[in-house]
């Protein structure tokens, strides 16, 4: 069977560490595209000479021709600016569009089949941005969020309680933004609910270290993070590529899952070789129902903008 490849766009922090987890676990061909000349190749060039210490079968390439993509099964789209100190998600709702915008033409051109994975903020407006640019079919297009915001969430209750990360699953609902909507109900720690394993201030505290997640690491860096985005982008490849079948928190379309009515937005799903196979309708309460709709209407807001602008 021929090795998948795997594009990733923008050879940033995001984008260099996406390939390199990428390509370390041996996912397939990587190739790294950015517009600075050098910097795409450089990375890759040092990435796969890494494989001299930590073998991986898969080669890594850098490069600013779009050629080097051709044929893609994935696409992860990384480029775009990204938050400093002071900024909001939504501070980069312009210029990313317009980045992303002219990322999916080539993705149209190179790539017809692939799956798109949108990393870039804001999230859910630059989902849709690809999208609408590309028209592919909407199970083939999503967005890295969820897997990122839960994996926060999961962290943090697993350091609060002293247990193995990986016995933590996080759910988590809406936009990629100050709204989204941690879900404790359904937050487990091995099978255990989170609410029977920690006070209801605590939770709150830990929910709200995970709105502010994303800011607590600008701050203390200066810029955006990337090691854990980078991680939820591959892991979601790894679904599609490997049909694993996991249920993974990410941006999807959602049209009458939820009552949305049609909107890129933040909710369980089904990832496998059809890309997003099924979203999961979880029974909300109504504060819960709630706090998602506000946090759908913010995305509606900015995809408003983004028809306005391109
Ligand atoms: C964050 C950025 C990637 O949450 O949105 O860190």
């Amino acid at each position: 069977m021929a090795r998948k490849k795997i594009t990733v766009v923008g050879a940033g922090n995001v984008g260099a560490t996406t390939a390199q987890i990428a390509a370390g676990r041996d996912l397939g061909d990587a190739v790294l595209i950015d517009i600075i000349d050098g910097l795409a190749a450089g990375k890759a060039l040092d990435m796969s000479e890494s494989a001299g210490v930590y073998p991986f079968s898969g080669s890594v390439v850098g490069d600013m021709d779009w050629q080097a993509a051709a044929g893609s099964d994935i696409v992860i789209i990384t480029s775009g600016l990204a938050r400093k100190p002071g900024m909001s998600r939504d501070d980069l709702l312009a210029k990313n569009a317009q980045i992303v915008q002219s990322v999916c033409c080539h993705v149209v051109e190179q790539c017809p089949e692939a799956f798109v994975i949108v990393v870039c903020n804001p999230l859910d407006a630059m989902v849709y941005t690809a999208a609408r640019t590309t028209r592919f079919a909407k199970n083939r297009v999503m967005g890295m969020a969820g897997a990122l915001d839960s994996a926060r969430f999961a962290s943090f209750i697993a350091q609060e309680l002293g247990v193995s990360c990986a016995d933590v699953a996080g759910v988590l609902m809406g936009g990629h933004g100050d709204d989204m909507v941690p879900l404790p109900r359904y937050t487990a720690v091995a099978g255990i609910p989170l609410t029977e394993l920690m006070p209801p201030d605590r939770i709150a505290a830990l929910i709200d270290r995970t709105r502010n997640g994303g800011i607590e690491i600008v701050n203390l860096l200066g810029y955006s993070a990337y090691y854990a985005p980078a991680a939820g982008a591959v892991k979601m490849a790894e679904a599609i590529l490997k049909d694993t079948k996991s249920v993974v928190n990410c941006c999807a379309w959602c049209d009458r899952e939820y009552g949305v009515g049609g909107a890129f937005v933040g909710v369980p799903v089904v990832l496998g070789a059809d890309g997003v196979e099924k979203i999961i309708e979880l029974e909300l309460t109504d504060d819960e129902r709630k706090a998602f709709s506000e946090s759908v209407e913010h995305v509606r807001c900015l995809t408003a903008k983004i028809d306005e602008l391109l």
